[in-house]
């Protein structure tokens, strides 16, 4: 067993989404978001469990920021429900919503806990929908206007903000529709990820026109694609998958526009989005820090490709797997670490922003949830960063995914992520064995594998 050692003033939290835990779909202002809407109609996701009551943390967040001073967390990463602060996307302010973030917020720093908010994490209002949603280039406007209310309100509190997670859920939103708004069509999905990208531009500018403190970044997840075997065909494969996944992104956060290989295929396939004069200069808005989130890699293979990897395990010979069916390598770390380095020249300070694991049997037995796996897993991938760290790289901090047992999305209820237990039934808080062993791992400032 090796220990690694971080800094001291190396930054470990934990991180949810708005949409995953809050609840309260309809209470006090909020208004009606593409997720209630998908969520609520049946055969979208897993049980037809919708999301309306979550982990009930609107009424709980009190009990869940003691969890959290517990545990020790340096930072909570959280999102905004768009729809809770504006019902209708745009105008009117449900002073209600801003409220309640604003108790939120004054009450993590209060316990110590320092607040990263994202502005995106998948919620969007369906009033917006109504009107397009990510499909339509006014968007950009409507996440102009609501994120300068943010920083308006907020901006005073917050050390960092996201302004939109995994932009690639837009994809599978507009493009897969296995996400809200429920839409398969790839051009429309193409489009929606552009406009992703310029509404992030602007709500950087936003944000630096605003007397907000703190600093502003984007959170993309990496999940390296890497040929089965050496021959043409698996490797441009990964290549394809990498261009489709996050390439898209980190070519327009960092060159301005896609690459040329990204340009060439889209308009050969008649998908490729319109990008007009101008939008280089907003999607290159300079940005204070990227954040990564890094799970697994993925195995492709041109003979048996399923564009749906997620769905089902990749069972590459070879590969060390957890009981969920992902690849545990926590390599992914360090490679997507290098990779924006090295392709896109990234000298940003870096986070990883999310990483954790699927346990869905964790349960309660006598008081306790013994999460082993998880245990592990989380070790591995943070000696991997504290290594990294160690040789040079900046990555300033670590949230694990996720604070508590949470919804998940189209799988609803039936993952368990969390470092605190959740009974779906009574909304009782348990601290699984890796929440205590995180809250030693904090206060010693090194982990052991
Ligand atoms: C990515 C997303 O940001 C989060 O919402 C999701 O629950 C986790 N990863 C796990 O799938």
């Amino acid at each position: 067993m090796s220990e690694v050692r971080f800094p001291d003033d190396f930054v470990f939290g934990a991180a949810t989404s708005a949409y995953q835990i809050e609840g309260a779909w309809n209470e006090a202002g909020k208004g009606r978001s593409i997720w209630d809407t998908f969520s609520q109609t049946p055969g979208n996701v897993w049980n037809d469990i919708s999301g309306d009551v979550a982990v009930d943390h609107y009424h709980r967040w009190r009990e869940d920021i003691a969890l959290m001073k517990e545990i020790g967390l340096d930072s909570y990463r959280f999102s905004l429900s768009w729809s809770r602060l504006l019902p209708e996307g745009t105008g009117r302010v449900n002073e209600e919503g801003v409220a309640f973030y604003s108790r939120l917020i004054d009450g993590l720093l209060e316990a110590g806990i320092s607040p990263n908010v994202t502005l995106y994490h998948w919620d969007l209002p369906q009033a917006l929908q109504d009107r397009g949603g990510w499909a339509n280039r006014d968007i950009v406007d409507w996440f102009a206007e609501y994120a300068a209310l943010v920083f308006d309100r907020f901006g005073d509190r917050v050390a960092r903000w996201v302004t939109i997670n995994e932009p690639i859920a837009l994809w599978v939103g507009y493009g897969l529709g296995i996400f809200a708004p429920g839409i398969a069509d790839e051009r429309v999905g193409k489009q929606a990820m552009h406009h992703a990208m310029l509404a992030h531009g602007r709500a950087v500018e936003a944000f630096r026109a605003s007397s907000a403190i703190g600093e502003i970044g984007i959170v993309l997840d990496i999940w390296a694609r890497h040929p089965a075997t050496d021959s043409p065909a698996d490797r441009d494969l990964a290549v394809r998958d990498e261009d489709d996944g996050f390439r898209f992104f980190l070519d327009e956060l960092f060159t301005g526009r896609p690459s040329a290989r990204i340009v060439e295929r889209l308009t050969a396939s008649g998908i490729m989005p319109a990008i007009l004069p101008g939008d280089e200069r907003v999607v290159t808005a300079p940005i204070d820090f990227l954040g990564l989130n890094v799970y697994s890699r993925v195995v492709v293979s041109a003979e048996d490709y399923n564009p749906r990897w997620w769905e089902a395990a990749d069972s590459h010979p070879g590969g060390n797997y957890l009981t969920n069916g992902m690849e545990y390598y926590p390599t992914a770390l360090t490679d997507a670490v290098t990779m924006v380095k090295d392709d896109y020249g990234v000298t940003l300070p870096l986070f990883i922003t999310e990483n954790g694991i699927s346990l869905p049997a964790d349960a309660v037995v006598d008081g306790a949830v013994h999460d082993p796996e998880r245990i592990d897993y989380l070790a591995g991938f943070l000696a991997e960063a504290g290594r990294a760290v160690a040789a040079g790289a900046d990555i300033r901090g670590f949230y694990v995914w996720s604070l508590l047992d949470n919804y998940e999305w189209s799988a609803s209820l039936s993952e368990r992520y969390g470092l605190i237990h959740v009974d779906h039934s009574t909304q009782a808080r348990t601290m699984k064995d890796s929440a205590r062993w995180y809250a030693d791992v904090i206060r010693n400032g090194r982990v052991a594998e």
